[in-house]
């Protein structure tokens, strides 16, 4: 008989379609994918970063969501019961870990972004009842990253809101920030995309995006194509093991939610570049090395020019706010989980309080980092970016690699073929392949490259 999980569960497939895709769209299709391809050369970054979506993200999510329904619990203790089950070394717990330590570190930049949203999100209100315009956008911003109480006043409150949501459960918090508000933000971005045709740059955005210069490709782009594919579907930390972990399994094809999380996430990814680039070509911007302000110092030109543009503002920043919040509560859950199975079912409020704790103190680095300590560099980075490297470009793949591993090689055949029921033998095959070779020296192969 099918184990409900103690954390409750969700309420139907759709619940689960919107709640994983919640997790994966946000601040890292909106906000990272558009400057990491300004920051890496365009058009190959793009095509190598797709190649890791369905070579290597796609199987993986896969494998993460099946690892969680069969196991039910947190990560760590559904990796112990399965190791235990299936006689394999207890040391693939070691996969929870970094999971847990990975989430709290991304917790802790995350918010720190979304509390710039949160700000833009203030600033059009403000100009929607009379307040200055936006004529500077790169001086607002570097205003805005200049000022540490400020961002951390914004910091603080995206991650009270993220806690309320955590606090109160899967059922009663979750599902409700996911219904409306997803569909919402991806018609919003079409829009911005039929407003970057009008400016007559989209085939030169276009051209950007999607045609690949091979010449700038390096080693540590591969890394950040790499590290990009892991963070935007939310793999690598055990997120997507922890919702799955929720999900019924009557009636749900783990390789069909699967497809519609990983097909959802990409698609809004390349309409934000496709909404993105032509305004950054148009008011005659580079479109290469727009670093991490690349939205906010790019887009609210477009918003101050264009018909309604505040409102367009206001609900682009607003919905990207919402965006990133289902995000970092998914963030904030297995490390949750882990702690209200350790201490207790009544303890989710204490237990969601404490890592997010956590996640903020340590996000004060982040914010010191953009402005008092902006001289502080670790292995060329600042102390933001490093935190990022370590976290989405080292963590995740590892945390990947090891989860493709332990599907691969250390469950066996029958767990692996009950989860994935319908899939045609052959498909399923090739997903076994996929995780005990193909995807492991994929993501082995970029680390190394990188590294040495
Ligand atoms: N996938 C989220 C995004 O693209 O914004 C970020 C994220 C959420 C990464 C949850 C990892 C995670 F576990
Ligand atoms: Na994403």
């Amino acid at each position: 008989m099918d184990k409900t999980s103690i954390h409750g569960m969700w309420s139907s497939r759709l619940m689960f379609i919107l709640a994983a895709t919640g997790s994966a769209v946000g601040l890292g299709n909106i906000w990272r994918f558009p400057y990491m391809t300004s920051d890496n050369g365009g058009g190959a970054f793009v095509l190598v970063y797709l190649g890791c979506i369905l070579l290597v993200g796609l199987p993986i999510l896969m494998a993460e969501i099946l690892i969680g329904r069969h196991g039910r619990v947190s990560p760590i203790n559904t990796l112990r019961g399965l190791a235990r089950d299936s006689g394999t070394s207890r040391g693939w717990v070691a996969i929870g870990w970094v999971g847990i330590v990975a989430g709290i570190l991304i917790l802790s930049f995350y918010s720190v972004v979304a509390g710039w949203t949160l700000h833009y999100t203030f600033l059009y209100l403000k100009q929607l009842v009379g307040g200055a315009a936006i004529t500077d956008p790169g001086a607002t911003f570097s205003a805005l990253l200049s000022d540490p109480l400020e961002l951390t006043f914004w910091h603080a409150l995206f991650m009270l809101l993220t806690v309320a949501v955590v606090a109160l459960g899967v059922e009663k918090g979750l599902e409700r920030a996911v219904r409306f508000l997803m569909p919402a933000l991806f018609v919003l971005l079409l829009m911005l995309v039929v407003y970057g045709m009008t400016t007559g740059f989209m085939g030169q955005a276009a051209a950007f995006l999607f045609r690949p210069d091979w010449s700038v490709i390096t080693g540590g782009t591969f890394l950040s194509a790499m590290g990009q594919a892991f963070f935007t579907l939310s793999l690598g930390m055990c997120t997507m093991m922890t919702y799955g972990a929720y999900l019924p399994r009557e009636g749900v094809s783990i390789g069909r939610v699967g497809i519609a999380v990983a097909l959802t996430d990409t698609s809004v990814a390349l309409l934000a570049g496709l909404a993105i680039f032509p305004v950054v070509l148009s008011f005659g911007l580079d479109p290469a090395g727009g670093g991490p302000g690349l939205i906010f110092t790019s887009l609210p030109l477009a918003f101050e020019s264009m018909p309604f543009g505040i409102v367009y503002g206001l609900l682009f920043f607003g919905l990207l706010s919402v965006a990133a919040w289902t995000s970092s509560i998914s963030l904030l859950e297995p490390a949750t989980a882990f702690l209200v199975e350790k201490f207790g079912i009544g303890h989710r409020k204490r237990a969601a309080l404490t890592i997010a704790g956590l996640s903020w103190l340590l996000g004060l680095l982040s914010v010191l980092s953009l402005n008092l300590w902006s001289g502080v560099r670790i292995l060329n980075r600042d102390i933001m970016s490093f935190i990022e490297f370590i976290a989405n470009d080292l963590m995740l793949p590892l945390g990947g690699l090891l989860i493709a591993l332990f599907a691969g090689w250390a469950l066996n055949r029958t767990i692996l073929r009950e989860q994935l029921s319908d899939m045609p033998e052959a498909l399923f095959t090739a997903w076994r392949w996929l995780m005990r070779v193909v995807a492991p020296a994929l993501v082995l192969i970029v680390l190394v490259r990188a590294v040495v």
